[in-house]
């Protein structure tokens, strides 16, 4: 059951508004006692990709930590359609920043999607036919399944993290977060990756993504929340992305005049 009740709704008031796939509120995260993030409120738009924005630093790899429960918090909390992150964990997946993740393990492409699976088969149990194949389709969904006995290690880059995408779907999760999924790959891949997460986002899933690419951002999603340390806003990337935020979020390093492709997106917002 993914609804539930709103606080001081009472079971007669009639149905509930649908819970958001995310809801944090008041979260702050410090490494050594250094604040990294600063009472982040966030609710998620239960509809349309999601970019989180801002400059190296900001606390945008460590916002999906925190959400995931990766790393802990000094204050706030974490909801998942509505339920404590601990209830809802099997409803998320995650694919890391690639620099964040040990290619030297010992696996194949196939037995790395297949390991999305395991929050359905349990750990330790070997997986079963049926379960290889269902990974092996979404290694052929991110255009990896002649890779698929390949070892993890001894692929490169793009080919790794089109992997990781796999493993990803092969969840089947209600909430993906992906940190940088564009990084370091070529355009072929990057139009099969936002190919992916468009069908996710049509298929009722929430994906929030950690993105880079400013010029991108307003083709590629629906919603962004700027980040650096605290929130600076959050919301459609139409109302929400402008030379005012840009130049908050970056700490007036950046402005739309150095990015064309926000520059176009700006120019239209006001035409229009
Ligand atoms: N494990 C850690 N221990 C101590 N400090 C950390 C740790 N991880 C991150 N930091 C620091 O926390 C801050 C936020 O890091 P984070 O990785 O969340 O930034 P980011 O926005 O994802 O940056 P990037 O765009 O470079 O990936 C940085 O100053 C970073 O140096
Ligand atoms: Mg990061």
């Amino acid at each position: 059951m993914l609804f539930s009740l709103r606080s001081g709704q009472k079971p007669g008031d009639g149905p509930a508004a649908p819970a958001s796939p995310l809801e944090v509120r008041d979260l702050t995260v410090a490494y050594n006692r250094k604040p990294v993030l600063w009472s982040v409120d966030y609710t998620a738009p239960s509809q349309g990709l999601i970019a989180i924005v801002g400059p190296n630093g900001a606390g945008k790899s460590t916002f999906v930590k925190a959400c995931l429960g990766l790393v802990p918090s000094v204050s706030g909390s974490v909801k998942v359609y509505g339920s404590p992150l601990g209830k809802r964990r099997s409803l998320i997946g995650y694919v890391p920043q690639r620099e964040s993740v040990d290619w030297d393990f010992p696996a194949s492409a196939l037995d790395v999607a297949a390991m999305g699976r395991y929050g359905m088969i349990g750990w330790c149990r070997p997986v079963g036919r049926a379960h290889r194949e269902a990974a092996r389709a979404c290694l052929d969904r991110v255009g990896m399944a002649d890779f698929a006995d390949r070892q993890i290690g001894q692929l490169s880059g793009g080919q790794q993290q089109r992997v990781f995408l796999a493993r990803a779907l092969a969840q089947e999760a209600r909430i993906y977060f992906m940190d940088e999924p564009f990084a370091g790959v070529d355009a072929a891949t990057e139009r099969a990756v936002i190919q992916v997460l468009r069908d996710l986002d049509s298929a009722g899933r929430t994906v929030i993504c950690v993105h880079h690419d400013l010029q991108t951002v307003a083709d590629y999603f629906d919603h962004v929340l700027l980040l650096n340390t605290r929130v600076v806003a959050a919301g459609p990337v139409g109302s929400t992305l402008n030379a005012e935020t840009l130049h908050r979020t970056y700490g007036g390093r950046l402005g739309p005049a150095d990015v064309p492709g926000v520059r176009k997106h700006v120019a239209e917002a006001g035409a229009a």
